[in-house]
């Protein structure tokens, strides 16, 4: 799927769906994070004028998740926990490339949000097969298909965009550190935890 080297264990919706109130704040956060991104990529590269214009419409996306996040949590009567560290995306982070030149570092960036895009997507895939709550259920189907179409995004615009990247190789490289990275996760109630 999206072409990721390991599937997450379906066991791990269990694990999520016992602590829901954990699950949907994290799952909030990552909606936030995911606007902070594309915010953050539309001030660093302002000269693209379709990035800018294709990344605002995703940060407002982004934001329409969260705000739809947040109603599930206050109709389950939970109040949204604060923001805890992702150590799944700080490592993502770390991997990405920031010292070399201007292109290389912008089109890592790029790849770095359709790496997040394709695992959260997956997640929210096994959530919607697996989550005995149908109304959830139904709310991560539809959230998965629309992160999909987020990752084929961010992922074009670094086909696009790339000058001295072999963006097919990169991405590679991306795709197969991420298959090892995962393997430490899938025991948490987070979206990558
Ligand atoms: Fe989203
Ligand atoms: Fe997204």
């Amino acid at each position: 799927m999206l072409g990721l080297k390991l599937l997450t264990d379906p066991r791990w919706a269990n694990i999520a769906a016992s602590n829901l109130h954990e699950i949907l704040s994290d799952h909030a956060w990552c909606e936030q994070k995911a606007a902070s991104n594309a915010i953050t990529l539309i001030t660093q590269n302002p000269e693209y004028e379709d990035l800018v214009h294709e990344l605002t419409a995703i940060a407002i996306e982004e934001m329409q998740h969260f705000q739809m996040v947040i109603d599930i949590i206050k109709e389950r009567g939970y109040v949204l926990s604060r923001e805890r560290k992702d150590d799944y995306v700080g490592r993502l982070m770390k991997f990405a490339k920031k010292d070399g030149s201007r292109n290389q570092a912008f089109v890592d960036r790029l790849l770095f949000a359709a790496m997040i895009e394709a695992r959260s997507c997956e997640r929210f895939r096994v959530l919607s097969k697996n989550i005995k709550d149908e109304a959830l259920a139904t709310f991560y189907h539809d959230l998965m298909v629309s992160e999909a179409n987020h990752y084929t995004t961010f992922l074009n615009f670094a086909r696009k965009y790339a000058t001295d990247v072999d963006v097919e190789k990169r991405w590679q490289e991306w795709l197969t550190f991420e298959g090892k990275l995962i393997q430490s996760y899938g025991t948490k109630e987070y979206i990558h935890g």
